[in-house]
């Protein structure tokens, strides 16, 4: 039984359009790198937007958490994970989502009853004690002694700020033991498999909780955690779902899992994880920041693993292993086949790089490995051979070693400070890189954003837009393609205002404040209090939007701008491909 094909099926059957998953990296989002949550893209729809396909709402969503990238390694923890999740946008409550929670474990995955425990909300000043989804467990046949309630851990919350609700949770013993007649939350045997989120509320910025226009349900369950407790797994890459992936690893190495468990998870997480950053339309690739750094971490630390492992690092060890994961995920993710050629690319790539000075790098860590890592060696394993701290980090831990990141850290900023002085022209040739030429693809996004108000009015805004070394791409809201004259238009005001050599420049304020001002931004409400704006613009203001940067710092650097593709995206949106050429004022 395939437990996500089930999961759509059943919650299909309750009146549920399944909705595709949001691609990993958050389109108009810029506050997070990645989607980390099933409900994470729906957060406009929970706050009272409507949803194009309705009120009930059935997906599987990717999603990717780094924060602990680095304990990637245990039996439990993942960066790519997929959540299964069903929504009520102020249709059905309390009573069905429990119903129909009970009965897809119960009926569908044939959990035997007495196995099921769950918390509820204890109560507190703000919200009372949820006696209705204690009831409603009771009467669905949960014990009493399988029902416990908690504050803390039953008060589910997007963030600061935003959509939030007391949750009841959905607890498995997965144990040879004897059942406990009472569930104790403590007790490791219990693990935690889905969690339902009432939610009503809205949590303001000054902490007040104020009751949502609409009641929604919110419900989220990881898909590897579940196959894994289900199978009866304590260690998730043992079960069904990781262990092609794990034999593959032993093949190649020639080693088995056992003895060698922390390398071969991290390889067949990071690679997993890698195949779906770059097979995602927004179009990573590895880089020093932001999603294509962490990109960059992941490929090489699968790579320092599989050379710990023994395995001949200039094969094409990680093609195969990329190559399986695209076969087992392509039916559920078109986009896996569609870029199969721009994953094996960026992985290879990004191998190809790494290993030239991979073991140069570990030879002169090994030189220094007799004391702890000063800031002058951690900067050079970065700089010279491309060594992310975080790997520096990991290697000295192996040896019990530590390294001085403060540092590094400073080392680190001198050498920013160094490259941005390089880039705005400060110091001409040498450090000025990728980052440069993107910079200018943020900033002609914003002044390409104000054009087309001029040209096709007000109501125009950007619904996404992607930027890389070559070209930027920027989705805009209009059911028409631009006609030859209206495209030359919004060259030419560009152009223009390249020419007017406009200063860009930043403000930070409230939330509030940017949204009087009638700065751009959509999704307000995923921004936090304070945000940044910016604007363009001399005696005139001609463009102001929220936005973290980067951006020049006059608009003069610009080149010449020119769009190359103005195409169909989806409906209702239309995709312009843009590119800056020849020569910029900064070089005459
Ligand atoms: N938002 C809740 C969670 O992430 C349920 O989907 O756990």
């Amino acid at each position: 039984m395939n437990i996500k094909d089930e999961y759509i099926r059943f919650f299909e059957s309750k009146g549920h359009k399944h909705i595709p998953s949001a691609p990993v990296v958050p389109e108009n989002d810029p506050s997070v790198l990645f989607n980390t949550a099933g409900m994470q893209p729906l957060i406009p729809y929970l706050m009272g937007e409507e949803h194009p396909y309705g009120k009930r709402l059935v997906d599987y969503q990717k999603c990717i958490r780094t924060t602990d990238l680095d304990e990637i390694g245990d039996k439990t923890h993942h960066t790519f994970f997929e959540m299964l999740g069903n929504w009520s946008l102020g249709d059905y409550f309390k009573k069905e989502s429990i119903t129909w929670s009970f009965e897809f474990l119960v009926d569908v995955l044939k959990i035997p009853v007495n196995r099921l425990a769950v918390t509820v909300f204890a109560g507190d000043e703000n919200v009372p004690f949820d006696k209705e989804a204690a009831d409603l467990w009771e009467s669905l046949g949960i014990s009493k002694g399988h029902i416990a309630s908690t504050t803390s851990d039953n008060f589910w919350a997007a963030g600061e700020t935003g959509p939030c609700g007391t949750d009841t949770e959905i607890f498995y013993f997965r144990s040879e033991e004897e059942v406990p007649e009472v569930f104790d939350v403590d007790d490791e045997r219990w693990v935690e498999i889905w969690n339902n989120v009432f939610m009503q509320f809205n949590r303001t910025k000054e902490g007040k909780i104020e009751k949502l226009a609409k009641k929604n349900i919110d419900t989220g369950m990881g898909y590897e955690r579940i196959v894994a407790v289900l199978e009866g797994k304590t260690d998730n890459y043992t079960s069904s779902l990781w262990s092609d992936v794990i034999n593959l690893i032993e093949e190649i190495s020639g080693k088995t899992y056992a003895g060698n468990e922390e390398s071969m998870r991290i390889i067949a997480d990071h690679i997993r994880t890698a195949v779906f950053i770059s097979a995602d339309d927004a179009m990573i690739k590895p880089s020093n920041k932001d999603q294509g750094y962490i990109l960059r971490r992941l490929i090489r630390r699968a790579i320092r693993h599989a050379k710990k492992l023994g395995i001949d690092i200039n094969s094409d060890w990680d093609e195969k292993i990329a190559l399986l994961i695209i076969d087992k995920y392509k039916n559920y993710y078109e986009e896996l086949s569609k870029n199969k050629d721009i994953v094996l690319e960026n992985i290879r790539n990004e191998k190809n790089k790494f290993n030239k000075t991979l073991e140069k790098g570990l030879r002169e860590f090994e030189k220094k490995s007799n004391s702890d890592i000063d800031a002058t060696t951690a900067f050079h394993l970065y700089d010279t051979y491309g060594f992310p701290i975080e790997l520096t980090l990991e290697l000295a831990k192996e040896r019990g070693l530590k390294v001085d990141l403060d540092g590094f850290k400073e080392k680190f900023k001198a050498h920013q400070e160094l490259s941005r002085s390089a880039s705005s022209g400060k110091f001409k040739g040498g450090l000025a890189g990728n980052s440069e030429i993107e910079t200018k693809y943020h900033t002609l996004t914003h002044l390409l954003n104000a054009a087309l108000k001029q040209i096709l009015g007000p109501d125009i805004h950007q619904m996404g837009s992607n930027i890389t070394s070559e070209r930027m791409r920027f989705d805009y809201n209009t059911d028409r393609k631009l006609t030859d004259e209206e495209k030359k238009q919004v060259e030419d005001i560009v152009n223009n205002w390249i020419k007017e050599d406009l200063p860009v420049y930043k403000e930070e304020m409230s939330k509030e404040d940017a949204i009087k001002s009638g700065a751009e931004c959509r999704f307000i409400e995923k921004y936090p209090d304070i945000v940044t704006v910016y604007f363009i613009g001399k005696d005139k203001v001609i463009s102001k939007e929220l936005c973290g940067g980067p951006h020049v710092k006059s608009t003069g650097v610009l080149g010449n701008f020119k769009i190359v593709k103005d195409e169909a995206c989806s409906s209702g949106v239309r995709r312009i491909k843009a590119i800056t050429e020849g020569e910029t004022n900064e070089k005459k």
